[in-house]
């Protein structure tokens, strides 16, 4: 957006998070609080976006290195209108700027959208909502006839302005001549004896200076997080949304109250999802897949009909089409399943390439192993790649017959076709 520039606070304690982490690093849906702010802000297009930071500013800084904003330090934090006044002099000599929270982190693009757009040039613009619980917030102070008067901290305000359920949001848009003006006048003569960026309202309308309101209608969008209990309660809200977007896009989710993404999930037609399942990641299910409940999907890519049991947990793999997994399989880093693989309880692979229509049914450690196509593999099966020092490869041809009980002593080569009876200890390769 031309003639925009943005700043984003984030200096502030958080002291309500009790945690050594800043409070906007803490994240929703596995992304920081200011991450989501800070993807949001970029899609404005802005000339420039400054983030104030403070207590823990080096955490904050290295969160977000690459990332396209500069940093204006806040040490220490003295309030919002403090941090802003130290975002000034990187602000871009453009016509408006946009304040937004680091412990805002829903609001809408679409929403932001239609608050520059309907905010008159001149104008300073106060986004509220209305809120069936204001406690902690700050209070919009109509007069009569419905213009702002102020805004009132709830430290500060009295019982009947207290009933007020109209809140102030945090999110600002001032032109920058008056941002200047105002900012540099601020006094800390409150409760908390901090410089509040919300005093610039009562000084504008006393100078006659328009302030035009922008309610936004949806509470989760302007809720702050101050406190673990509120993140909680916006993670399940960003949840609920991601939820809603899957099932639009044609994916069954047996329950969207009980199913979390953190990361990015693409899914072919007909997927289905069961209860209490975590996605991390990048993930993607083609068509067809169903996951069981309870399962934990990490950076996988998965082939249309492939079925993942029960309380099965796969991460940095890549299975094929129309394989059986789990239930309580564990499929770690670096596995690749081919097509009509079917691993079964108490297996974990790692680095395991396994050929088509292979199976590991039962109890199975397999590692640093590259199976071929139609092995069966029986009951408690190891691979023995570890000799206290290095890792050592196992490789298995076509067809062959791994009898229950035995251990495969790495490095150790099976030929194709080869049987190896139950409980043998194989430390000699195996020929055809
Ligand atoms: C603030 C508003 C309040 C509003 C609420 C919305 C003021 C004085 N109050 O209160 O009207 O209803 O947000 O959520 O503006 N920050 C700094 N430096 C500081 C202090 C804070 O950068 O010195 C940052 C924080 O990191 C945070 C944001 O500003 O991202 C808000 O600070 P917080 O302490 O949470 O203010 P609230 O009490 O929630
Ligand atoms: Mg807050």
């Amino acid at each position: 957006m031309h003639n925009l520039n943005i700043v984003i606070l984030a200096a502030g304690m958080g002291s309500r998070m009790r945690s050594r982490l800043p409070k906007v690093l803490h994240p929703i849906g596995g992304k920081s609080m200011i991450a989501h702010v800070l993807h949001t802000a970029k899609a404005l297009e802005p000339y420039c976006i400054v983030a104030v930071v403070g207590h823990g500013a080096d955490t904050v800084q290295k969160a977000l290195a690459g990332e396209p904003l500069q940093f204006a330090l806040q040490n220490p934090p003295k309030g919002t209108g403090h941090a802003v006044q130290q975002a000034l002099p990187f602000l871009q000599n453009a016509e408006r700027t946009l304040v937004l929270y680091g412990d805002v982190p829903l609001v809408q693009l679409d929403t932001l959208q239609a608050f520059l757009q309907t905010t008159p040039p001149d104008c300073i613009g106060v986004m509220t909502c209305v809120v069936s619980d204001p406690t902690g917030y700050g209070r919009i102070v109509r007069n009569t006839d419905g213009t702002v008067a102020k805004i009132v901290e709830h430290r500060d305000a009295s019982d009947e302005e207290r009933r007020l359920q109209e809140i102030n949001t945090g999110i600002l848009l001032v032109p920058n001549a008056l941002l200047h003006r105002y900012v540099s006048q601020l006094q800390a003569k409150n409760a908390q004896g901090e410089y509040y960026l919300t005093d610039i309202i009562a000084m504008a309308h006393n100078d006659g200076v328009c302030v035009q309101p922008f309610v936004c209608a949806r509470e989760w969008e302007v809720a702050g997080v101050n406190t673990r209990a509120q993140q909680a309660q916006l993670e399940r809200q960003w949840q609920l949304l991601q939820a809603q977007s899957l099932m639009d896009q044609g994916v069954s989710l047996l329950d969207p109250a009980r199913f979390d993404l953190r990361g990015s999930l693409h899914c072919g037609e007909d997927v289905l999802i069961d209860i209490g399942c975590v996605f991390e990641g990048q993930v993607v299910l083609g068509d067809g897949v169903s996951v069981g409940a309870h399962c934990v999907l990490r950076n996988v890519t998965i082939a249309a009909g492939t079925q993942i049991q029960p309380f099965s947990h796969i991460s940095d793999a890549q299975i094929g089409a129309y394989a059986q997994i789990g239930p309580f399989a564990r499929v770690r880093p670096g596995t690749v399943l081919s097509d009509y693989c079917r691993i079964g309880n108490f297996v974990e692979l790692k680095k395991a390439t396994i050929g088509a229509h292979s199976k590991v049914n039962h109890l199975s450690y397999v590692g640093d192993a590259q199976v071929g196509e139609r092995v069966n593999i029986g009951a408690g099966v190891i691979t023995c790649n570890y000799d206290g020092i290095h890792k050592h490869i196992t490789t298995i041809g076509n067809d062959a017959f791994i009898g229950s009980d035995v251990q495969l002593v790495a490095p150790v080569h099976v030929g194709d076709g080869a049987t190896i009876g139950a409980g043998t200890t194989v430390w000699k390769s195996v020929p055809e």
